[in-house]
């Protein structure tokens, strides 16, 4: 016991955890504030907005999709080459002859499937308890830019197994972009870097897939949970004013 009590009253120890055993109010709290990944969350939170029937954990599950997909996304690419001659047999030699590679391409391809699922039902959770309403409406507006993202993510995916499926559906989905009235053509242009799928374009949504989406996933999702504490909470929050409060507001 005299060992473990010289252990944790080290200043090694100390450097480490700035806080005692959590069985009194400051401790709790201050391993909260004192860890860089807990201080996103507030020190005390209303058990409404915790429960499980409030948000289903909707939002929860659109962050571990994206965490998971980071990282079976970073073992795929250490095999697979954007180019026209390289791409379809890496994926093929990926399916079939590197150790978990069927695996982990599985993971990311059902992983991005249940990212849009997630992300449009807590859409959908958010509009049904009223959530977007003030103060939250900024964070609704970097949530919608959130699900275009998700959903540019998934699609710039699609092109890079090169398969006919791949090379196909972006055709048609490159040529639906290019209807849009003012600068179809344009949106068009940009993402294929030509006249049509090829070298060029696999080297663009590669780009866009690995880098540019996922850096601004990052970046706005932080942002976007953020906002929930800096707005009071998950919205259950604001039902436990009591009559008179409410009233004033
Ligand atoms: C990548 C996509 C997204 C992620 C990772 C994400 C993550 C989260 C998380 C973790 C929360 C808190 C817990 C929860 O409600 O489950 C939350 C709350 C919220 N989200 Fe999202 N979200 C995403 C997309 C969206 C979309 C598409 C919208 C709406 C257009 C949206 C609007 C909101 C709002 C308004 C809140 C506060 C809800 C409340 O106070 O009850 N989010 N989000």
């Amino acid at each position: 016991m005299s060992i473990l009590n010289s252990i944790t009253k080290s200043r090694v120890w100390r450097s480490f955890f700035r806080h005692g055993w959590p069985d009194n109010p400051l401790d709790r709290s201050l391993i909260m504030t004192t860890n860089v990944f807990f201080h996103l969350h507030p020190v005390k939170v209303n058990l409404k907005s915790i429960k499980a029937t409030y948000s289903l954990g909707l939002g929860i599950l659109t962050v571990a999709s994206f965490i998971s997909l980071a990282l079976t996304g970073i073992m795929l690419m250490f095999y697979y080459v954007p180019s026209v001659e390289r791409a379809f047999p890496d994926i093929v030699a990926l399916q079939n002859s590197v150790p978990f590679g069927q695996l982990f391409r599985n993971m990311h391809r059902w992983g991005a499937h249940l990212m849009v699922l997630t992300c449009v039902l807590h859409m959908a959770r958010v509009f049904y308890t009223g959530a977007y309403k003030p103060p939250r409406e900024f964070n609704w507006v970097i949530g919608v830019v959130l699900l275009i993202l998700t959903l540019g993510a998934s699609f710039t995916g699609y092109l890079l197994p090169w398969d006919q499926l791949a090379y196909w559906a972006i055709t048609v989905g490159t040529s639906i972009a290019s209807y849009e009235p003012v600068m179809g053509a344009l949106i068009k242009k940009i993402l294929l870097g030509g006249p049509e799928v090829g070298q060029a374009s696999l080297t663009r949504f590669y780009g866009l897939h690995i880098m540019v989406i996922p850096a601004l996933l990052f970046l706005l999702i932080s942002l976007h949970m953020w906002r929930v504490r800096k707005d009071g909470g998950l919205a259950a929050n604001d039902l436990d004013v009591a009559p008179a409060e409410d009233a004033q507001k």
